[in-house]
């Protein structure tokens, strides 16, 4: 696995404020959700075209809502064995707010429209060590308003690009459960090769995923 650049260009695409609720509320665009904690992150209610800019920015401790709706939910988390307690969420969200900002792992929201006050998903670059072998692993949760749009694969492509700039990641491994049909399209369409299916321990889980494996390239 190459050195780190010592860059870190996950933080690179954070460079506006976030959008003031008031300016939200009187957009036709956009409208915020009940589940908003008023410091700006958004959900847009109207269908967006498959062509939108997408803005990945660092997470931050204003995605507690965007936490709360992808890892708590019994459908988004389907296929990652099954919605995770709200009580631990804000733990884990200060959790990888620290350690992106050390720049140790990548964990970037998905905002579409260029507007970093729009959270649609995540996408995950991190170190992991899996059966005694230290691999780079990246993982991607896309909310369900948002599916269906490219968003998770354009996403998943610019991490990728970006991991083969940086240089320090390797190879990168994705373990999507046999049956969530979208994340392996990502994987096939995105030119990762499929290793084999195997059991993985995941949450306290046994899953049966796919392993997919790449080496990106810039
Ligand atoms: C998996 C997930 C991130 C996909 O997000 P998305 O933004 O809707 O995906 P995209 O629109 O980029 O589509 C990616 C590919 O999946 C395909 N796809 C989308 N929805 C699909 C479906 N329901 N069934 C089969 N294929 C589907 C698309 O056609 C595309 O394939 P292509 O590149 O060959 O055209 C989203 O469904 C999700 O968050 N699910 C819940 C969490 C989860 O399972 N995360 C993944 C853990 S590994």
């Amino acid at each position: 696995m190459g050195k780190s650049s010592g860059s870190a260009p996950a933080a690179e695409p954070c460079r506006t404020p976030a959008v003031s609720p008031g300016r939200l509320r009187s957009s036709s665009f956009v409208q915020q959700v009940p589940f908003s904690n008023g410091a700006g992150v958004t959900v847009r209610s109207e269908a967006l075209p498959r062509t939108v800019a997408v803005l990945l920015r660092v997470v931050s401790s204003i995605d507690l809502d965007a936490y709360v709706r992808m890892r708590c939910d019994p459908v988004m988390m389907a296929h990652l064995g099954g919605p995770q307690p709200v009580e631990g969420i804000k733990d884990k969200l200060q959790r990888d707010v620290a350690v992106a900002t050390a720049d140790r792992e990548w964990t970037l929201m998905i905002c579409p429209g260029d507007d970093p006050s729009v959270v649609a998903g995540t996408v995950s670059l991190w170190p992991h060590e899996i059966d005694g072998t230290r691999l780079s692993e990246i993982g991607w949760m896309v909310l369900p308003e948002y599916q269906g749009l490219g968003l998770a694969k354009r996403a998943v492509g610019e991490v990728l690009r970006r991991a083969a700039v940086d240089g320090r990641w390797g190879s990168i491994h994705a373990f999507p459960d046999v049956g969530n049909a979208p994340s392996n399209a990502i994987c096939r369409s995105l030119g990762f090769v499929l290793e084999g299916e195997q059991d993985l321990a995941f949450a306290g889980e046994t899953l049966r995923v796919n392993h997919w494996v790449i080496a990106p390239t810039p």
